[in-house]
């Protein structure tokens, strides 16, 4: 209870040190000048020199939920082209690791990037759409936040599972059994295996409708992101409500990595080497089964989010 009490009190005061966007963040929440002036001492400690003229950290007021391997990376850095959008670099998993999130809305604050007051801040952590606390402790901070979801072929997004941890062991000079090791048991689909569950997007999803209407969820299609960018952020512009300033031209294939990659100011830049990464070869009959294990909660996801995606 104490700690979604201060929750609430920094987010109120951050809502009135740092102007946020209005189209991102509602005047729902009371104004309360004592729990202004806590959240001011709150900034006081952020020693000066580490802020950049008139700049100042921001909690988020849009957060990339997930999903593990749909693409967040790549949606991050994409959206990070525009001019007035700050993003936090690393993973900060505060909702879902109890050792940050126990240490109060103060904390998560001070892993945000130092952001001018018209610039909207964004986090990005995939584990939050499969944490079933998150959604409460997200609404706590603020119930106004837009969220953004970005999804892939569920049999796929298992395939880019495995091969992310299977690239963990070898790193690490560790051996990993091979995918039909996690897939099968006694001859059959094994359900039990992680992946499967974190691609069952429809019972993650019921866990953040409770807390927030779908307006406030834009799912993002990271098959289409992969395929072709800039159509998929010029609609994650318009939900956030920022003016169009990415363009076409901030996107090229690159014929050697198989992906596009980013153009900024001259620069270019592709995602680093760990992303779009080649998939287990799997037995056709296998990846049928898995197809046909996703059918019906895909289904279910249609018809709760009220749209389709090319999924197989
Ligand atoms: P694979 O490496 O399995 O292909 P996340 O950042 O959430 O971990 O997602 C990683 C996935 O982002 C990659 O999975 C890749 O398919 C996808 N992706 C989307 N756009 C990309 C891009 N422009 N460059 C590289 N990977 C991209």
């Amino acid at each position: 209870m104490a700690p979604l009490l201060l929750g609430t009190v920094m987010l109120v005061a951050q809502l009135q040190l740092v102007p946020s966007r209005p189209a991102v963040v509602s005047g729902d929440e009371p104004g309360q000048p004592e729990l202004v002036r806590k959240a001011a001492s709150l900034q006081e400690e952020i020693p000066d020199g580490a802020a950049p003229n008139g700049s100042a950290q921001q909690l988020p007021q849009t957060i990339i939920i997930g999903v593990r391997k749909g693409g967040t990376r790549a949606l991050l850095e994409m959206l990070s082209l525009h001019p007035d959008v700050a993003a936090a670099e690393n993973e900060v998993h505060f909702f879902d690791w109890e050792e940050h999130y126990s240490q109060g809305l103060g904390w998560y604050l001070s892993q945000m990037p130092f952001s001018a007051p018209h610039q909207l801040t964004v986090e990005k952590t995939p584990a939050y759409f499969t944490s079933p606390k998150v959604p409460e402790r997200v609404h706590d901070m603020n119930p106004a936040i837009r969220l953004l979801l970005i999804l892939r072929d569920p049999s796929e997004r298992v395939l880019s599972d495995y091969t992310q941890v299977f690239y963990n062991h070898v790193q690490k000079r560790k051996p990993y059994p091979s995918i039909e090791e996690f897939l099968v048991r006694d001859g059959r689909l094994n359900v039990d295996y992680k992946a499967l569950n974190r691609s069952l997007y429809h019972l993650h999803m019921q866990n953040w409708l409770r807390f927030f209407p779908l307006r406030r969820i834009h799912i993002v299609d990271g098959d289409r992101l992969i395929r072709d960018p800039f159509p998929e952020i010029q609609k994650v512009e318009r939900f956030l409500r920022l003016s169009p300033q990415i363009n076409a031209s901030n996107f090229y294939f690159n014929k050697t990595k198989g992906f596009y990659c980013l153009r900024d100011g001259g620069r270019d830049r592709c995602l680093h080497e760990s992303k779009g990464r080649a998939h287990p070869q799997v037995d056709p009959r296998l990846l049928n089964k898995l197809h046909e294990y996703f059918h019906e909660p895909n289904k279910k996801f249609f018809e709760l989010v009220g749209r389709t995606f090319d999924w197989h």
